[in-house]
């Protein structure tokens, strides 16, 4: 099945507004034919850029959002707030969420419900720590994370979301999964896909890689049967390597 490659680039907390406006006027001309490309900016970023990229095929998308709908939750962020300023994507479940900020499975599948009743397309992350794949848990838990943050969802309600693996081991560390892990895993993810949603979906589903994702190694990444683009976060902070990857995945 050919599915276009996605590039997300998760900017994390980091860019001022300035800074995110230099880099965008430098992205504009980054050619995105094959590849859908997105960046994530902080929430004070988010609709200067997204009216940067008003008329390009890059499509801005927020990194976290909240699960109620409005109400006393200080410093909080909700789903109507991102869709008033023109945001379609969120990302949700990213380990250092989960890690920082206490963000369980419930919590998050509580998250993926509130941005899909709200039409908001979401980036789903899993991924394991290096203990739990040292024990040779990783299958249970990364099987875990989906069954009780993302399964949820009824066929409908999944279909425009995207799971992104991202071993916590290869996250900002320079060190990367092999090749074979990479695939396995994302074989494994696509057989449980299948196995909840059935084929028709599990071949349509876009399941990205993040984790130390550079210019070096992502054609070879991208390349994988069962892999279907990356989730950049370092590299996609400098505007050449954020290139070359989009490149990478260009084919
Ligand atoms: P790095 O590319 O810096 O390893 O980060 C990956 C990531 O967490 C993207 O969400």
């Amino acid at each position: 099945m050919n599915r276009k490659k996605m590039v997300a680039g998760n900017w994390k907390m980091n860019m001022t507004n300035d800074e995110s406006v230099n880099f965008i006027n430098q992205l504009k001309s980054t050619l995105v034919k094959n590849v859908d490309v997105k960046i994530a900016p902080s929430f004070t970023n988010l609709y200067n850029a997204i009216l940067l990229l008003d008329s390009s095929e890059i499509e801005v998308i927020a990194q976290n959002i909240h699960y109620e709908d409005k109400g006393a939750f200080t410093g909080e962020i909700s789903a109507e707030m991102l869709k008033n300023i023109g945001v379609k994507t969120v990302i949700i479940g990213h380990s250092e969420r989960r890690k920082y900020f206490n963000e369980t499975d419930s919590i998050l599948s509580k998250k993926v419900k509130k941005a899909v009743d709200n039409s908001l397309k979401v980036i789903f992350c899993i991924g394991e720590e290096l203990s739990e794949r040292e024990n040779g848990n990783h299958f249970e838990l990364i099987k875990n994370q989906l069954k009780t943050g993302l399964f949820n969802l009824s066929e409908q309600e999944i279909q425009n979301t995207v799971i992104a693996y991202e071993p916590v081991w290869a996250i900002g560390t320079g060190k990367t999964a092999n090749n074979h892990q990479i695939q396995e895993m994302h074989e494994f993810i696509r057989q449980l896909v299948k196995d909840k949603y059935g084929i028709g979906f599990s071949e349509k589903i876009r399941i990205l890689y993040g984790g130390s994702v550079k210019p070096i190694n992502a054609k070879d990444i991208f390349s994988l049967d069962d892999v279907d683009g990356g989730l950049i976060g370092g590299a996609s902070l400098n505007i050449s390597d954020f290139n070359s990857i989009v490149q990478a995945a260009n084919g």
